[in-house]
């Protein structure tokens, strides 16, 4: 299979902020995951360097348009490196194959009799780059840009786009995966069930000089969007080529929703014109916003993505921007917000399961992988969530839905961090009996971090090269790709020598955001992990015992969770009200359990668990007999009031 994914060509008129740095690292994620798919992928980016804009930038720094949009691009393509981004073609309007292309397809469209000349007054928005409708202004001004836009008159080229509306409406309908999220799509339609304008195409060079010169009239040059869409064409070899036939057939453009119509409207339109046929897919994202205003250049509220890396790192920038952003929908930047993925999702849950992991290995089978034993139900309950996630993972990703994708993935840890905790390595580990069992286990905790490997690899680069690395595996194993043949589980081979890990994720201790953080995610993963590899794992300094806040409860409401036979969602006062839910079901019927006081851990950190979200756990005695295993909640022995702390 192939894979041709565009991002927009930005414009060289300002330097590149987190907007940009968005779209660029969700396509270089995007090749990445179709690679692991076994796909060919060719992924172009580039700078729209025509325009109006770019010659008032220039102006502006005193110098020539060419030495002004050679500077900017360069600080755009020199960008993509330092995100890990790699695109397989850099395109620049600028360059001459593009303008020669261009003025090849003008020629042919011209030809063809889909380009005339008119008088034209419109409203036309200096930051749009082009004419507004009346009906797109709130109170007569651009809602983009908030400004009334000015009256023009004067003769120009049109494309006849009103003579292919038709035929895009029924593309559109007949192609229910073209736009996507259908939100756009819809937006798309509704634009369209009222009658499309010709399109204007060119400006006297009276008034812009900087563009693509018409071949059938040198007194006017080409307007921007005839010229940049092209890029995607001219970055193929259009019109012929292996490359262009190839890729071509295969194109899918990813873009914010702010060309939501040059891409929906006039491309396509433009397309039918050429004779060419429709890209195939258009990926639309919503926008990074400051305080909910949009995040640009003309507002000045940007993010510099360079400081972001120097900041957080770029792993930990790429995971952030796509699991934060639910993609299509707006979503807030802010430090706060990094700084708290890095600290919960990633160092927390994600590299503490790896160094504990990797230290108990180390500890108990001096580095090396042991071949497991007979799976318990324990263990395949792992391997089938796994299984689980694999698939969701490779459903979503393909759809564009990174952040439900990450979900998934961060779901996964969290079996993996709780299938260490109730397998109880280091208890294992005291008794010589146990020793297969102990392989097992430890085998059973290597294949999970190698799938975890495996499937953040297209977003976290260096991150999954050090993962990788540890576990013995080069960059590019065929056992952390999705080509292994069907086989998801025990590709770790046993008896090869782990390599060590140094610490992935630090926690961030920045301007005093420590504090703050560490009460909100109390970390009693953190514990266990420096448990894992210290002298007696069952004990656990007075320091650590004083983290829990364990409190007396009183069990309120209960309903079981549809879907799960284990999980009960209590409503608990200790004293003020939160949800918590808990393991017990198949010991304890929900109306059992209202009135009892138990005991509950009250600083845990918020989980989900079946779609409901967890603020603390309840405690209970385990009493195990062969296989079976009883529940007993815990309980207080006299009259208490709830909330009352257990110390
Ligand atoms: O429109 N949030 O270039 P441009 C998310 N040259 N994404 C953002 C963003 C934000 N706040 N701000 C910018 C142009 N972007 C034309 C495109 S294509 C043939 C020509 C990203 O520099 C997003 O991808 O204004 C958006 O569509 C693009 O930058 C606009 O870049
Ligand atoms: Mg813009």
């Amino acid at each position: 299979m192939k894979t041709y994914i565009t991002t927009p060509i930005y414009y060289v008129n300002a330097q590149p902020h987190l907007g940009h740095a968005y779209t660029t690292i969700v396509a270089d994620t995007y090749s990445r995951f179709r690679r692991l798919c076994g796909d060919k992928v060719r992924f172009q980016t580039g700078t729209d360097e025509h325009g109006d804009k770019i010659v008032e930038a220039a102006a502006k720094q005193g110098v020539a348009p060419k030495e002004y949009v050679d500077t900017i691009s360069a600080m755009f393509s020199s960008t993509w490196p330092i995100l890990e981004v790699e695109p397989d073609n850099f395109i620049r309007t600028t360059d001459p194959d593009h303008i020669r292309v261009v003025q090849k397809i003008l020629q042919d469209v011209y030809d063809s009799g889909d380009i005339y000349f008119d008088e034209y007054t419109g409203l036309y928005c200096q930051g749009c780059e082009r004419y507004l409708t009346e009906k797109e202004l709130v109170d007569g001004k651009c809602p983009d840009h908030q400004k009334p836009p000015e009256e023009i008159a004067e003769a120009n080229y049109f494309f006849r786009m009103s003579r292919y509306q038709q035929k895009l409406i029924d593309h559109i309908h007949a192609h229910p995966e073209f736009i996507t999220p259908e939100r756009y799509k819809n937006e798309v339609l509704a634009f369209l069930s009222e009658p499309l304008e010709d399109l204007c195409i060119s400006r006297p060079k009276s008034r812009l000089t900087w563009g693509i010169e018409l071949p059938f009239d040198d007194k006017f040059v080409t307007y921007v969007w005839f010229d940049a869409l092209i890029n995607y064409l001219t970055g193929l070899g259009y019109p012929e080529g292996q490359l262009f036939e190839e890729n071509w057939a295969v194109a899918e453009h990813l873009i914010a929703k702010d060309i939501l119509k040059p891409h929906a409207i006039y491309w396509p339109t433009m397309l039918l014109a050429m004779k060419v046929p429709l890209y195939q897919k258009l990926h639309v994202h919503g926008y990074w916003n400051v305080d909910d205003t949009k995040m640009s250049k003309s507002i000045g509220n940007v993010v510099r993505p360079k400081e972001l890396v120097d900041a957080y790192g770029v792993d930990t920038l790429r995971y952030f921007t796509l699991r934060e952003m639910s993609f299509g929908l707006d979503s807030s930047f802010s430090s706060e917000a990094i700084v708290a993925r890095q600290n919960a999702d990633l160092a927390n849950d994600l590299g503490n399961l790896f160094s504990r992991a990797l230290a108990m290995v180390q500890k108990y089978r001096s580095g090396i992988i042991p071949a497991p034993g007979t799976y318990t139900a324990a263990d395949l309950e792992v391997q089938e969530a796994a299984e689980t996630m694999l698939a969701r993972y490779q459903e979503v990703m393909g759809q564009f839905n990174f952040h439900l994708g990450l979900q998934a993935v961060w779901e996964f840890v969290g079996v993996a961090n709780r299938y260490i905790v109730t397998s109880e390595p280091w208890t294992l580990a005291k008794d010589e009996g146990q020793a297969k069992r102990l392989d097992t286990v430890l085998y059973t905790i290597l294949e999970s971090l190698r799938l975890l490997t495996l499937v953040l690899r297209p977003v976290m680069v260096g991150a999954t090269v050090k993962m990788g690395a540890a576990l013995s595996l080069a960059a590019d194993d065929a056992r952390i790709s999705l080509l292994t043949q069907g086989r998801v589980w025990g590709l770790l081979k046993a008896g090869t020598q782990l390599q060590t890990l140094a610490n992935l994720f630090p926690r961030l201790e920045k301007e005093g955001k420590e504090q703050k953080e560490q009460k909100a995610a109390p970390a009693p993963q953190k514990q266990e992990q420096s448990n894992a590899g210290s002298e007696d794992d069952s004990l656990i300094s007075f320091e650590d015992f004083k983290k829990l806040d364990l409190r007396v409860a009183e069990i309120v409401a209960a309903e079981p969770i549809k879907k799960s036979d284990r999980l009960l969602k209590l409503t608990v006062k200790a004293p003020e009200e939160r949800t918590i839910v808990a393991g017990i079901a198949q010991h304890y019927n929900a109306e059992d359990v209202i009135g009892r006081q138990v005991i509950i851990v009250a600083n845990l950190k918020p989980t989900k668990l079946m779609g409901v979200t967890s603020q603390g756990m309840v405690l209970a005695a385990k009493d195990i007999h062969g296989d079976e295993e009883t529940l007993i909640l815990t309980s207080v022995s006299g009259v208490i009031p709830s909330g009352s702390k257990v110390a």
